[in-house]
C-alpha cells in the first residue's frame, strides 16, 4: 500500500432490530459488499462496518407486546440478521450493536460536547399522552382525523390522502394505536440541538464535496434554504435507550445514537484488530464513505455531519444514496405478497443469483429498482447461466477433457479485447456503476462465446491440436479475467471457479497475466438453471 494512501471506512445503514431482513434491506448490503470487496481486491485498506439499531419506541413496544425484554427481543434479531447477512456473503469486518458500552460512551461524548457548546437547550413541549398506555405516544402511534382534508384513520405525522404534515397534536378524534383510548396533551421538557447553527457549514460542506450525488446535494440546498429547524434529540420513558448524562428521566432519541453506532462498530473493530479509531474518525489518515437509502437523507445529510461538525469529528467523504426496492413494481407489502425475507428467499434459492440481479440493475442514481421475477429467472437463465457460466464450463471441459488440461498461450484477439474493456470495468466498479461494470464484463463473455462457436475447437481439434489448444486457452484466459471481474459481485461461485481453475485469491493484479503452462482442475457446472421459483412474500421469519 501506497504510504500515503488513506485507510477507508465504509459503512451500511444500520438496520433496526426490530424485524427481520429482506430483500428491499439487501439492496443496500449487497450494494455496499460489492464497493468494499472491489476497493479489497484492488488492495486498499478498507473496513466495513455496521450494526444492529437497536433503540426506540416500537422497540419497547414490540417487546412489550411479546412479554419478553427489549435485551430479549434485539438478542433475537441480532442472531437472526447475522445468520441471514452470512447467507448473503456481507463480509463486514465489524456487526456491532448501538446497545453498546462503546455506543453510550460516544453519545455522550457528543452530547457534552455539544451542550458545552450551547448548541443544545432544554424547551418545555406539548405531545400526545396515552393516560391509559401511561406513555407519550410517537407519531406511527397515533391516528386520527386529518386536519387538513378530514380523511380518517391517518397516522401522527403525516396523511396518506392529502401529504399534509402536522404534529400528533394536531389530529382531530385521536386514538392510541396500542389500546385504542383517547390520547390527551401533556408537557414535557425536552432537549433540542441547534440545527440551524450549522446552517453556513452545512452549505459550505455541501458545496465543497464533489463526490456527492448532485440530485441528492441538490435536495439537500433546497432544504437548507428553506430554514433549518432545531431538533428534538430527547424521548421520556418508557423507551428503549440510553438515559441522558446527567438527566436520567430522558433518553437519547433513537436517531442520535444510531448513527453514532458507525463509530461505536469502528471502535469494537478497532479494539479487536489493534487498528486506530482515530485514524479514521479524528485524523486525515482515514476516508468515511456511508451508503444509505434515500428515506434517510435528512438524518445523514444534515443532523449527522452537523453532529460530527459539532463534537469535532471528521466528516463523511462521501455518502452513497440508493433507491427502493419494488416487488413486481408494487411497493413491498405482506398484504400483496411481496414482502420476501431474506431467509423466505435464501432457504428457496442461490444467494449469488440475487446478488448478480441487483447489481445488473444497480447504478449510481436513486432510481427504485423492480425485482420482478419473471426477469430475475431471465437473466439468471440467459446471463449468468447462459452466457458466463456455460462459457467457463465449455472452456474448461474441453481442455482438461481433450488437452490435457494445461493452459496455453492465448491469440491476439484476448488482449486486444480486455485491454479496451477492462479499464471501463474498473472504473465503474470504482464509481458505484455496478450496472454497467456487469454490462462489460457480460460484453466480453458474449465475445468469447461468439469467438467459441466460430472457432469451432471441436472440429479443428482433428486436424490441429495446437490449434485448438490455442483458441481453447484463449477462452480460458478470459473466463479468468471474467471471473477476477466477477468476484465482488458472486464471491462464492468465483471461488469455486478458481478451485476448479486451480489457483486462488485472484485479485487486479491478475488481470490479463498470460497463464501458459498452468494446469487447470475439475470442471463442474457453476450456475444451476432456474426453472421454478415462487415466493410467498408474507414475511416468514
Ligand atoms: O431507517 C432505518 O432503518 C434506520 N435503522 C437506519 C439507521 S442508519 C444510521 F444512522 F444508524
Ligand atoms: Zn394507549
Amino acid at each position: 500500500m501506497n504510504k500515503k494512501e488513506k485507510k477507508i471506512l465504509v459503512t451500511s445503514a444500520l438496520p433496526y432490530a426490530n424485524g427481520p431482513i429482506h430483500i428491499g434491506h439487501l439492496v443496500e448490503y449487497i450494494q455496499t459488499d460489492i464497493y468494499v470487496r472491489f476497493l479489497r481486491l484492488s488492495g486498499k485498506k478498507i473496513i466495513y462496518c455496521c450494526a444492529d439499531d437497536t433503540h426506540g419506541a416500537p422497540i419497547q413496544i414490540n417487546a412489550s407486546k411479546q412479554g419478553i425484554s427489549p435485551e430479549e427481543l434485539i438478542a433475537h434479531y441480532y442472531k437472526e440478521h447475522t445468520e441471514d447477512f452470512e447467507k448473503f456473503y456481507i463480509s463486514f469486518d465489524s456487526y456491532y450493536s448501538t446497545n453498546s458500552p462503546e455506543n453510550k460512551k460516544f453519545s455522550d461524548l457528543i452530547f457534552s460536547r455539544l451542550k458545552d457548546k450551547g448548541d443544545i437547550y432544554l424547551k418545555r413541549v406539548e405531545l400526545t399522552y396515552c393516560p391509559q398506555c401511561q406513555r407519550f405516544l410517537p407519531d406511527r402511534y397515533v391516528k386520527g382525523v386529518c386536519p387538513r382534508c378530514g380523511a380518517s384513520d391517518q397516522y401522527g405525522d403525516n396523511c396518506e390522502v392529502c401529504n399534509a404534515t402536522y404534529a400528533t397534536t394536531d389530529l382531530a378524534n385521536a386514538y392510541c394505536v396500542i389500546c385504542q383510548a383517547s390520547p390527551i396533551r401533556k408537557k414535557s421538557d425536552h432537549y433540542f440541538f441547534r440545527l440551524s447553527n450549522y446552517t453556513d457549514r452545512l452549505q459550505a460542506w455541501l458545496n465543497g464535496n464533489n463526490q456527492l450525488q448532485e440530485e441528492i446535494k441538490n435536495y439537500i440546498l433546497k432544504w437548507i434554504e428553506a430554514g433549518l429547524k432545531d431538533w428534538d434529540i430527547t424521548r421520556d420513558a418508557p423507551y428503549f435507550g440510553f438515559q441522558i448524562l446527567d438527566d436520567p428521566n430522558k433518553y437519547y432519541y433513537v436517531w442520535l445514537d444510531a448513527p453514532i453506532g458507525y463509530m461505536a462498530s469502528t471502535q469494537n473493530y478497532c479494539q479487536k484488530h489493534g487498528d486506530d479509531f482515530d485514524s479514521y474518525w479524528l485524523n486525515d489518515t482515514g476516508k468515511i464513505i456511508h451508503f444509505i437509502g434515500k428515506d434517510i437523507i435528512y438524518f445523514h445529510f444534515l443532523f449527522w455531519p452537523a453532529m460530527l461538525m459539532g463534537s469535532g469529528f471528521r466528516l463523511p467523504d462521501n455518502i452513497v444514496v440508493h433507491g427502493f426496492l419494488t416487488v413486481n413494481k408494487q411497493k413491498m407489502s405482506k398484504s400483496r405478497g411481496t414482502f420476501i425475507t431474506a431467509r423466505e428467499y435464501w432457504q428457496k434459492t442461490n444467494p449469488s443469483y440475487l446478488r448478480f440481479y441487483l447489481a445488473f440493475n444497480l447504478s449510481r442514481n436513486i432510481t427504485d429498482i423492480d425485482f420482478d421475477l419473471n426477469d430475475f429467472k431471465d437473466r439468471i437463465n440467459s446471463e449468468l447461466l447462459g452466457n458466463f457460466a456455460n462459457l467457463a464450463n465449455r472452456s474448461l471441459n474441453f481442455l482438461k477433457n481433450k488437452l490435457g488440461g494445461k493452459i496455453g498461450v492465448p491469440e491476439d484477439e484476448y488482449y486486444t479485447l480486455v485491454q479496451q474493456k477492462i479499464p471501463l470495468i474498473l472504473k465503474a466498479y470504482e464509481n458505484c456503476e455496478f450496472r454497467a461494470a456487469i454490462r462489460g464484463i457480460l460484453d466480453i463473455s458474449d465475445f468469447a462465446n461468439k469467438y467459441l462457436q466460430r472457432r469451432e475447437p471441436w472440429k479443428v481439434i482433428k486436424e490441429s491440436p495446437e490449434e485448438a489448444g490455442r483458441i481453447i486457452s484463449t477462452c480460458v484466459h478470459w473466463v479468468r479475467d471474467l471471473e477476477i471481474l466477477l468476484k465482488p459481485v458472486i464471491p462464492m461461485i468465483c471461488q469455486e471457479l478458481e478451485t476448479q481453475l486451480n489457483v486462488s485469491e485472484l485479485t487486479l493484479q491478475d488481470l490479463e497475466k498470460n497463464i501458459a503452462g498452468h494446469s487447470i482442475g475439475q470442471p463442474k457446472p457453476l450456475v444451476q438453471r432456474i426453472e421454478h421459483l415462487d415466493f410467498v412474500g408474507q414475511g416468514i421469519d
